[in-house]
């Protein structure tokens, strides 16, 4: 999860999401990418090693800042198979029906990253993979 540093135009994030994705089919790597109240909230898959050399290289990119790691691990097969990274805005509206809290504020969403593990925006995150794999 991250801060967006500047709000990207439609145009930018197409051409952005263009690079990322021709770079990801070469890596064989999949994934999701959430854009949430200007954070980015992201779940990549693929080879150990390239995954390794691209989050060096996302953590080091100035579109985004205040980088930090909710969870990771082996998977023992691929959530997003035909994904090299499928992208979606999620909207407050979307985010409270899913955590189910209508009175949530949605600063404390993001600011409650103790226990990253249990982030509340894994939820989220969990919630939207459902809707595509389903
Ligand atoms: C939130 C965020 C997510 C990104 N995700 C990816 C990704 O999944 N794959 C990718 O190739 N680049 C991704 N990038 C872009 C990389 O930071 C980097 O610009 C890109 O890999 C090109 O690096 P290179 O010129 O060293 O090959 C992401 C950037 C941001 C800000």
């Amino acid at each position: 999860m991250s801060s967006q540093s500047r709000i990207m135009s439609k145009k930018s994030i197409e051409e952005f999401l263009f690079q990322v994705r021709e770079k990801n089919k070469r890596l064989t790597i999949t994934g999701v990418l959430l854009l949430i109240q200007g954070k980015f909230v992201q779940y990549i898959e693929g080879p150990a090693e390239e995954i390794d050399k691209l989050y060096e290289s996302i953590s080091n990119d100035s579109r985004h800042t205040d980088m930090i790691l909710l969870d990771s691990g082996d998977v023992e097969n691929r959530q997003f198979n035909d994904w090299s990274m499928a992208y979606k805005e999620v909207s407050d509206k979307r985010i409270k029906e899913i955590i189910g809290d209508e009175n949530l504020n949605l600063e404390d969403v993001f600011l409650n990253g103790k226990d990253v593990k249990n982030h509340p925006v894994l939820t989220v995150l969990y919630d939207f993979v459902k809707t595509l794999s389903s």
